[in-house]
């Protein structure tokens, strides 16, 4: 028997990669802070589960493949306020955005196939790509440019016979970086220019920290109608992670066509997650303008806690609830592991994520880390202490500075 070269090019996800060591060292009573996962902790709106709990068919019975008329409906409201016009057949309701990126992926590569991203990105991007047979092209980029991408040449230089797409997350995990208007418009040009799809992983796009941003869509962009691909999701928006409900959304028919059959292999989303995501769509705007606030006080916390460690290298991201950093460690990942295994301050330690599996170049990230700062303020300021312990610790012991 045998496991499949598309398999065997996946990596397992760094974010959970140190779980079972985390497991055990709680079990030996020493208390994490938790800063490896993106989940967050402000809580989902009541209307999720009311509207769940209010479910009374007699049967569960799956719902229609493309996803629930209702909920399909909520999201093409919740667009057109944002100003963008979507048909109903333009969306796909998905198994959080995860399946839409994998439905994308498998829709539009064929073995050896690029797909142009960013670096750092998402790790599960790789699995994507990969699962579909397709290859990533790096987009390479450094903290000290602040993780910035949006150079036409340098995008450009990537492009070839073998490109079908570009894929950007906006605003960014791991980065936190925003586009600004002009540089998504250039993004958008290359791709029409090209004839390449544009896959905008906009999960995050209610996270901006700056009102110059507003909510930024590329679907606003009407003249890439059969280049762009959005990925939504209600996981981040809606604090909502467990509903496991998001939506690919295309105007391209045939790419439509493509999607529609990974949708009925898989028959339908879970019906009652599609009830409350629903629902969703019908909160308070307050939920959004609380929860930012609430955001961006965190990720001021951390940015200035990260500022306060000597030799930490960090820029203030604009978006989403993540700061990558670069530490003054030889390797985050051996740092991580010591920090879990040999570091403690009053029977506490700090978890995140380390930076190299962020890269596709080898050698990038070694000594880099990202921080989901998804904890309330205060267990933040420690977070950042037990951080900024550790470092000073590990330099003088592990590398004798
Ligand atoms: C950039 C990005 N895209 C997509 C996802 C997928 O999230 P979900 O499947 O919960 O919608 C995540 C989750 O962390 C993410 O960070």
């Amino acid at each position: 028997m045998k496991i499949s070269i598309n398999a065997n090019r996946c990596e397992p996800s760094p974010m959970r990669k140190f779980h079972p060591l985390a497991v055990k060292v709680k079990e030996d009573g020493k208390k994490i802070y938790h800063l490896n996962i993106g989940q967050p902790d402000i809580p989902t709106p009541a209307a999720f589960y009311e509207a769940t709990r209010a479910f009374d068919n007699k049967t569960l019975a799956y719902e229609a493949s493309p996803g629930n008329p209702a909920l399909i409906d909520a999201i093409r409201k919740y667009y057109a306020k944002l100003g963008i016009s979507l048909d109903a057949d333009d969306i796909f309701i998905t198994t959080g955005g995860s399946e839409a990126l994998l439905f994308t992926c498998l829709s539009i590569l064929d073995p050896y196939t690029e797909v142009i991203i960013p670096e750092p990105y998402y790790p599960n991007y790789t699995t994507f790509v990969h699962a579909a047979g397709g290859v990533i092209r790096a987009l390479h980029t450094t903290p000290e440019e602040g993780y910035r991408y949006a150079f036409r040449d340098r995008i450009e230089k990537l492009i070839t016979k073998n490109t079908r797409a570009i894929m950007i997350t906006n605003p960014g995990n791991p980065t936190g970086v925003v586009l600004s208007r002009e540089e998504m418009r250039m993004i958008a040009d290359v791709a029409k220019e090209h004839d390449l799809f544009l896959i905008s992983d906009e999960v995050y796009r209610e996270f901006c920290y700056d009102d110059k941003y507003g909510i930024p869509s590329m679907g606003r962009f009407t003249d890439i109608d059969d280049n762009l691909v959005i990925v939504d999701s209600v996981s981040k928006r809606f604090s909502s992670c467990g509903a496991r409900v998001g939506c690919v959304i295309t105007k391209n028919k045939e790419l439509q066509q493509a999607i529609l059959k990974f949708c009925q292999s898989r028959l339908s989303v879970a019906t009652l997650d599609q009830v409350g995501a629903t629902a969703l769509y019908s909160v308070d705007k307050e939920f959004f303008v609380q929860s930012k606030a609430e955001y961006k006080k965190r990720r001021d916390t951390v940015v200035q806690g990260l500022r306060d460690i000597p030799g930490v290298l960090v820029e203030e991201p604009m978006g989403a609830f993540y700061v990558m950093a670069q530490l003054p460690v030889d390797d985050a990942d051996k740092f991580q592991r010591w920090l879990l295994t040999a570091f403690s301050d009053n029977g506490e330690t700090v978890m995140f994520a380390p930076g190299a599996p962020f890269y596709e170049t080898p050698g990038s990230g070694i000594n880099e880390v990202r921080i989901a700062y998804v904890l309330e303020q205060k267990e933040l300021q420690r977070a950042m202490e037990l951080l900024g312990k550790g470092i000073a610790q590990y330099r003088k012991e592990q590398m004798g500075l």
